[in-house]
């Protein structure tokens, strides 16, 4: 059986669907591949917050980026609600980031100078203000920053919405169909191996997250992927603990909709089992409950953990590999559920030769780091 289509996706995580979704909007003939089911990995994992401003502290196009992308949300989900049949529980709940160092608290001041500068609804809040946003938050802290434009939805939600609006345009989902490898014709990529046999297409996005560079022949050289497990738990509450996203340092604790707490995540470079440790969970529990006592009447309810794809300089991929006919949207590292929105619409006018933005073309090309090692080379003395 072969099949040829106008774009080939690899990978149903939640930026494979989005590009779906809007190739097969533009009658783009679109098919995605995925080795398990749709949003099977890092997509369901998430806590699903939109947080444009709650990790960035200078200006940059990847700032920009982002707020593009939160701002397309509360138009955005309505027509994925209604196209795929599936609520995304998206809540405009505002953040508080809490200083729970003194090292925090420098790094947040930076922040909300930045932030107000940037025209972004953010309040300083001295200590003694933060119980007035948040009645639940207690313990020792030094400050902390409310960002009251910042949303969040439930990620596997989301992901499946995306996929099931893309269905409805008119692309086609092949699960349990992993890419075994590419098809080179004449230098270039023309299509994808896989054990139901071979997908053909004018355009390629490779869009598997963590496991984009494990793709024969190529592998190495692509763009560099460095995985990183996230682990968080899960608590539940019939009464509300917790109303708005609360974020500290090293941790976030995030109250859904219908009563389901998470607590994540914890950082680990190199690793991309599923196993969740002792230590995270003993972690993650100790920080949440000290900062929010009132956790501890939550019941528990289940541990996972998720595999983020970090980019060599915390940037997406998003755009043509230096192979023709191949093309990359990885590498989202914390924030593929916020910029999953932009990602879609962006490479989908990259794919058609539209994309205006010269600044986000270079920001986010794949090919950067290539680039950027030759003008190391090139501007070197001898
Ligand atoms: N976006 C939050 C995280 O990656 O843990």
């Amino acid at each position: 059986m072969n099949k040829t289509y106008d774009v080939l996706i690899i990978g149903a995580g939640i930026n494979g669907c989005s590009i779906a979704y809007q190739t097969a909007s533009r009658n783009r003939r679109t098919v995605v591949l995925e080795k398990n089911t749709v949003g099977a990995e890092a997509s369901s994992a998430a806590a699903g917050m939109l947080g444009a401003q709650s990790e960035m502290e200078e200006y940059s196009p990847f700032f920009e980026f982002a707020r593009r992308s939160r701002s397309m949300f509360p138009e955005l989900v309505p027509e994925l609600e209604e196209k795929s049949g599936t609520a995304v529980s998206y809540v405009r709940n505002g953040m508080i980031k809490v200083a729970d160092t003194p090292e925090e608290q420098e790094r947040l001041a930076r922040m909300y100078a930045f932030q107000k500068r940037a025209g972004e609804e953010v309040e300083w809040l001295q200590p003694d203000m933060v119980k007035t946003i948040d009645r639940s938050i207690g313990g020792d802290y030094f400050g902390a920053i409310y960002l009251q434009g910042d949303g969040q939805v439930k990620a596997p939600e989301l992901t499946k919405a995306y996929a099931g609006a893309a269905v409805r345009e008119g692309a086609e989902f092949y699960e349990y169909t992993p890419a075994l490898g590419f098809i080179f014709e004449n230098g270039r990529v023309t299509g994808v191996e896989t054990p139901q046999g071979r997908f053909y297409a004018d355009q390629i996005v490779l869009a598997g997250g963590a496991w984009s560079r494990f793709m024969p022949p190529l592998g190495e050289e692509l763009p560099p992927l460095i995985p990183v497990k996230g682990e968080c738990v899960g608590l539940h509450s019939k009464r509300p603990i917790v109303e708005k996203t609360v974020h500290a340092s090293d941790f976030y604790i995030v109250p859904k909709p219908g009563g389901s707490i998470i607590i994540g995540a914890t950082e680990r470079e190199g690793e991309m089992g599923k196993e969740v440790s002792a230590e995270a969970v003993q972690h993650l529990l100790h920080k949440a409950c000290r900062l929010v006592p009132g956790l501890g009447r939550a019941s528990w309810q289940y541990a996972w953990s998720g595999v983020r794809p970090q980019s060599a300089d915390g940037k997406p991929y998003l755009g043509q590999t230096a192979f023709d006919g191949l093309w990359m949207a990885a590498g989202h590292y914390r924030n593929g559920i916020l910029l999953s929105a932009v990602t879609g619409t962006w490479m989908a006018d990259l794919l058609e030769g539209k994309a205006q933005e010269q600044e986000w073309i270079d920001a986010f090309s794949p090919q950067r780091l290539i680039h950027r090692k030759e003008e190391e080379i090139i501007g070197t003395d001898y």
